[in-house]
This record gives C-alpha cells, sequence and structure tokens, in this order.
C-alpha cells in the first residue's frame, strides 16, 4: 500500500476521532495565565467538572501519545520522512483552530527544533520545570469572560531511539526524563 496514503488515512481517522466531540465553534480561547479572576467571571466550576474535564484530557492525551508512538514506529524510517513531531504539530494546530479545545507540542530541553515550539507563558514555563522535576503532570483552573478553562501540561519523553534520529541532543537526557510537553487549554463543561 501506498506509505504516504496510509499515513494520511492514519492521522484522518485519529483527527475525525478528535474532532467528533461535540465542540465545535470556531473561536480561539486566549490562553490567559491570570489567576486572579476578573469581576464578571462566572462561578467557579465544581470539582466534579473539573474531574470530568481532567479525564477529557486524560484520554486525548492518551491517543496522541499512542499516535506520536505509531506513527514513528511504522513509517518513519529516515530523516527526510514526514515526522510524527510535524504531524503532532500540524494536528493540533487544526484541533486548536477548529474548536474550543486548545493544544500545543512544546520542548522542554531549551533547544527546540522549531522556535516557536517553546513555553510561552508562566503556566507553561512554570510547568516545564515542574516536569522535568519529576511532577507527573501540572495543571490550573483559569477563569476568565469567556468561561472556565482547565490547563494542563503532560510529559513527553523519548519514547524510542527514532526519536534521536532527527532530535540527536536527546540522546544526552537521562532515560524516562521529559524532553517536551504537551499543553492543553479545555474548557470546563
Ligand atoms: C524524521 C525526523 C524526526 C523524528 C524521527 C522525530 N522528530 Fe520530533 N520533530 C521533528 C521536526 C521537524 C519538528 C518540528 C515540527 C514543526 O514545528 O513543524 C519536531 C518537533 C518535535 C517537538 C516539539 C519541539 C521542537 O523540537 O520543535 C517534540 C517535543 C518532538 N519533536 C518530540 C519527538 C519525539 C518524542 C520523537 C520520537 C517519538 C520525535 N520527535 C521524532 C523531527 C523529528
Amino acid at each position: 500500500m501506498n506509505v504516504c496514503l496510509t499515513k494520511f488515512s492514519l492521522l484522518a481517522g485519529v483527527l475525525g476521532l478528535v474532532l467528533s466531540s461535540p465542540v465545535l465553534e470556531s473561536q480561539a480561547v486566549v490562553a490567559d495565565d491570570a489567576v486572579a479572576q476578573p469581576e464578571n467571571a462566572g462561578d467557579a466550576p465544581s470539582e466534579a467538572a473539573i474531574e470530568r474535564t481532567r479525564q477529557k484530557v486524560k484520554m486525548l492525551d492518551n491517543i496522541f501519545k499512542q499516535t506520536i508512538v505509531l506513527i514513528t514506529d511504522k513509517y518513519v524510517h529516515g530523516d527526510d520522512d514526514f515526522a510524527a513531531g510535524s504531524a503532532a504539530v500540524l494536528l493540533f494546530k487544526n484541533i486548536s483552530e477548529s474548536g474550543k479545545d486548545q493544544v500545543r507540542l512544546i520542548d522542554a530541553t531549551g533547544d527546540p527544533y522549531e522556535a516557536e515550539n517553546v513555553a510561552r507563558d508562566a503556566f507553561e514555563k512554570k510547568g516545564v520545570t515542574a516536569l522535568k522535576s519529576g511532577k507527573a503532570n501540572h495543571e490550573l483552573v483559569v477563569q476568565n469572560e469567556k468561561g472556565a478553562y482547565l490547563r494542563v501540561l503532560t510529559p513527553v519523553p523519548v519514547v524510542m531511539e527514532k526519536c534521536i534520529m532527527c532530535h540527536a541532543h536527546y540522546a544526552d537526557v537521562p532515560k524516562g526524563d521529559p524532553i517536551g510537553a504537551i499543553s492543553y487549554t479545555v474548557p470546563i463543561q
């Protein structure tokens, strides 16, 4: 079977799965790191709603990570192949632009492939430091005039030797330590 086509159908499948969640309304979320809440912010979300959102992020995180590993394992053979990292960046950009869930893949080593794939605001910067010191994830509930959001940063370790083919400096990172992170901003509903 044509390899490109296979890769494409795989990605399209994942995209279809993710986009089938009923959130589509094109409006960008301002990644507001303010812990202080504006006066017109609504009621604080319930613990049950926060927990539901946490579970949703957990599911998305698992799907994304399994996909990145599977694509790298089966379809990336040389450093000129379309990398799973590039696929993830593009997938996350399309998801973020087409719905309310915001997702980014960022670097945690200080040496990203693409300069824009780095921690941008206080939440992400603090989160990268927390993940590197061994925390399983980093989260924050944010409320602004548009509603309440759960922000979560989860670690991306070097899962396979193949990652080093393109990111040579990952070889210097102790096994199991995060080399990157996935940053989520998801409405609490
Ligand atoms: C074939 C080369 C290649 C392989 C193999 C590869 N990557 Fe990447 N990776 C890239 C490129 C190119 C980008 C930049 C993508 C963009 O911004 O469009 C990237 C971006 C990333 C980023 C975002 C930060 C940055 O450096 O820009 C992370 C994190 C990442 N890759 C992790 C991994 C992991 C983990 C693996 C192994 C499962 C892996 N990569 C395998 C080429 C590769």
